[in-house]
């Protein structure tokens, strides 16, 4: 059986779709709960990760396939740093939850690369939870614009939704013990927030 980390959470969707939100909202909620968590996000803020900001950024230049590997080489340091790793804290009982993992790269290199070199060099520990903010190509790209943001590689309605696509592919066949929640996105933030809390708290989370 694929290898799965327990008390591992991971929000999953589209640049726009409002997964950084309900990130904070459900740290908030821990906080007054007075519960223990870890938040963290891929890419990560550590060097290979701000490298491949930089690339998001057209700040450097790399092939499609380095930035696979860019992207698998930060997921790879954040899960198994000595100083720093993911895993072990997983491991050790500590609620951890990220903003993306290995299912980013699944979905989004997947447009450009190769499927099978993407799943190859992504074969990473899934997490025991994910939660799927799936909210429509057009609203993810009308939030993008409002929020005025230069507009990164990725903020292309064709491609978001080649994306969305690939998504919904890889959750359609999950390892036995990791558990889905796909979450209306397009729905009021309170909603999708109160959504996602009684899912995990079925869960004693
Ligand atoms: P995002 O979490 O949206 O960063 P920010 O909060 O700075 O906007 O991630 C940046 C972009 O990287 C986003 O378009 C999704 C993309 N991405 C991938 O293509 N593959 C990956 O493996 C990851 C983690 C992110």
């Amino acid at each position: 059986m694929d290898k799965v980390l327990k008390s591992f959470i991971v929000f999953e969707g589209l640049d726009g779709a409002g997964t950084t939100t309900q990130i904070m909202n459900l740290a908030r909620y821990y906080e007054f709960n007075r519960r223990e968590y870890f938040l963290t996000r891929e890419p990560t803020d550590n060097p290979i990760g701000q490298l491949v900001r930089q690339v998001l950024q057209k700040k450097v230049a790399t092939t499609p396939e380095a930035l696979a590997l860019l992207y698998a080489a930060d997921r790879h340091d954040h899960l198994f740093s000595e100083s720093h790793g993911i895993a072990r804290m997983a491991e050790e009982g500590r609620i951890v939850i990220s903003d993306r993992y290995f299912y980013s790269s699944i979905a989004y290199q997947s447009v450009e690369c190769d499927p099978g070199f993407i799943r190859l060099i992504n074969a990473f520990p899934s997490p025991e939870f994910i939660i799927f903010v799936d909210t429509p190509v057009e609203e993810c790209l009308a939030r993008i614009e409002k929020r005025g943001e230069a507009r990164e590689l990725f903020d292309r309605g064709e491609f978001l939704t080649s994306v969305r696509e690939n998504y919904i592919r890889a959750f359609s066949s999950l390892p036995e013990g990791v558990k889905l929640l796909t979450v209306d996105g397009a729905q009021p933030i309170d909603t999708v927030e109160s959504e996602i809390r009684r899912w995990l708290s079925s869960f004693s989370l």
